[in-house]
């Protein structure tokens, strides 16, 4: 569904049908997905210019649409998804194109199997670019995926950063404004909505690179934003954080 809603090829008539009625319903959710894929492609191509030459990508999807071995071809990249479909199709994709990719079917709640099965193609001691994109609001709260990041942010060697994007929503951000106290809610994506303070503490306190936690589409832009862009309502936050020591 992801890959029809980015313009790919690899989707199935049930996941075309299934965004076309989503699309009716929520219209900026393929906007949306891709203003977030173009986040990640700006992420992954700051932190390789910073001299980051591997990438764990978690809940990544299927690994088309300019993921992060297309974006840094010469980085390598781990990515994860538990969908054995997902997983699958992944891997018969990378296998035609020659690429310092690998997909690993796991669960990314379960952090220590993710780095130990990472760690057979990644040099965990070496900095490594953690990509948790528009993957977070996915996961309950009662699935505690503040543990499996503070897990992941305490292995990662210093140099390393980790990359995120997670839904809000813009009631939210005024809530937020109005008297500072967090609120959870569901998205109409029947994830987890979160306020931005929320969504920092996932980076645990490690230094935000500029320009911080902003909305997707505003974080290092590379074109000037096109009439379109000003549509997108303001509910995915993005940043990336650098683990300093
Ligand atoms: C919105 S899609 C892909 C998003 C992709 N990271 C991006 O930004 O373009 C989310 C993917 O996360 C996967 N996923 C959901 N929960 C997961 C989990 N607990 N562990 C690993 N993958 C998960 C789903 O199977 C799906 O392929």
């Amino acid at each position: 569904m992801y890959d029809y809603m980015l313009g790919g090829k690899d989707n199935f008539a049930v996941d075309r049908q299934a965004i076309d009625q989503l699309a009716e319903l929520i219209p900026e959710a393929v906007p949306l997905a891709r203003a977030n894929r173009a986040f990640l492609q700006r992420a992954v191509r700051y932190v390789a210019r910073a001299g980051v030459d591997q990438f764990l990508d978690l809940g990544s999807g299927l690994p088309t649409q300019g993921s992060a071995h297309e974006v840094a071809p010469e980085a390598r990249v781990v990515y994860v998804d538990h969908d054995p479909v997902v997983a699958a199709h992944a891997a018969g994709l990378l296998r035609h194109a020659p690429s310092r990719a690998r997909v690993v079917q796991a669960d990314l709640l379960q952090p220590e199997d993710v780095l130990a099965r990472a760690g057979e193609f990644l040099d965990l001691d070496r900095p490594i670019a953690v990509l948790l994109v528009s993957i977070l609001h996915f996961l309950p709260d009662s699935a505690d995926p503040e543990r499996a990041v503070a897990v992941l942010r305490e292995r990662l060697a210093p140099g390393g950063f980790l990359v995120v994007s997670h839904v809000t929503t813009m009631a939210r951000l005024e809530d937020d404004e109005r008297d500072g106290r967090p609120r959870r809610g569901r998205s109409s994506g029947g994830g987890t909505d979160r306020t931005p303070a929320r969504i920092r503490a996932f980076f645990g306190g490690w230094p935000l690179e500029p320009p911080g936690l902003v909305q997707a589409t505003d974080w290092r832009p590379d074109r000037p934003k096109l009439v379109g862009d000003w549509s997108l309502p303001a509910s995915l936050m993005a940043g990336v954080a650098k683990k300093v020591h």
